[in-house]
């Protein structure tokens, strides 16, 4: 849940949650995903915010197969939505699937789930799962579902600005032969659940994974660059997401004149940098205070690349304009 959503507080918490259950929630009170005003589109049907169910014997549920999105949209325009379509099928693809909608439909549909939701500046989530026709390892004739929900979200973290603190996980990234890394896949965000669970019990905002050779690899929902002498250090994305917001702001870091290094960085080097921040759709371009005992100073490189991206994804500004050492559209 998005810090801003607590802010949101239109109704008291559920009575019935125990202590033990909410006690990941970032606030005391906060609004239920199934309990909101608006409208969610579901196999075809655009439907009633609390009408958008499933059945509890559904395939994916239970193995894990759901493939998922996350997106923004600003002032009306969703940022590489052909992009984050066209992963959300090849992510179907990885897992065993075809995505039954469209790449160019979906595109459509986040743009009229959003007009009826009257939103412009929000997040966008596209899922395709198993559906319930079989239960048991298999599900060779198991439906395919797809839904496109939005809503509101601010920052991801509240202490986006400053510069958030991050733990070193327990759990590694798998190899990319023990399952589909590339794939945005939910079974892949079980580890990460538990890993941002546990720093967030410690006062930590997230955490830092390394992978199974252990590399630095990524956070629990976001990919992580490291600066040093003016050069910027990013994982080799070769068993995780390599993500768009990863991807555009490499584009925008050369384009700025910065040299950018993608390889395998160990653990060791983590006190060698000087300015470390992390990307992801959520997440945007979000400054390190601290990393797995190591301290960081956001400073120009994350500066610049954070205000190069702010106005990026609101057609502020375009990368050949970023290359000519201009700022305004
Ligand atoms: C585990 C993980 N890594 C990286 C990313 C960044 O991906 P993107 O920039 O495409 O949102 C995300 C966000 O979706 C993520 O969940």
């Amino acid at each position: 849940m998005g810090e801003q959503d607590a802010k949101l507080k239109l109704q008291p918490l559920i009575p019935a949650l125990s202590k033990d259950l909410i006690m990941a929630a970032p606030s005391t009170s906060f609004v239920p995903y199934d309990d909101r005003d608006g409208w969610i589109w579901l196999d075809g049907k655009m439907v009633p915010w609390r009408d958008a169910k499933i059945h509890v014997l559904t395939h994916s549920l239970h193995y894990g197969s759901c493939v998922f999105e996350g997106e923004r949209a600003y002032e009306g325009k969703v940022f590489r939505s052909n992009d984050h379509s066209k992963r959300l099928h090849k992510s179907a693809e990885l897992v065993g699937y075809k995505c039954p909608v469209p790449v160019d439909e979906l595109d459509r549909i986040k743009l009229e789930v959003m007009n009826k939701n009257g939103l412009e500046d929000c997040y966008i989530r596209a899922f395709s799962w198993r559906g319930s026709e079989m239960m048991g390892v298999s599900a060779q004739q198991a439906s395919i579902r797809t839904c496109v929900a939005v809503w509101f979200w601010g920052n991801y973290f509240a202490d986006k600005t400053k510069g958030i603190r991050v733990t070193m996980s327990d759990w590694r990234r798998p190899a990319p032969d023990t399952i589909p890394s590339a794939a945005k896949a939910a079974g892949l965000y079980m580890i990460c659940t538990m890993s941002k669970h546990k720093a967030e019990a410690e006062g930590f905002s997230d955490a830092l994974m390394l992978d199974y050779r252990g590399f630095v690899a990524e956070l629990t929902g976001a990919n992580v660059f490291l600066i040093r002498d003016g050069a910027i250090h990013t994982p080799t994305p070769d068993c995780f997401l390599n993500g768009l917001t990863r991807q555009t702001v490499i584009e925008l870091a050369r384009a700025r004149g910065f040299e950018v290094i993608e390889r395998h960085i160990t653990p060791d080097e983590l006190s060698t940098f000087s300015e470390c921040f992390i990307t992801g759709s959520a997440a945007e371009v979000t400054p390190v205070a601290e990393m797995a005992g190591h301290h960081y100073k956001p400073g120009n490189i994350t500066g610049t690349l954070a205000d190069d991206y702010s106005l990026l994804v609101r057609n502020k500004i375009t990368l050949e304009q970023v290359r000519a050492g201009s700022k305004v559209a």
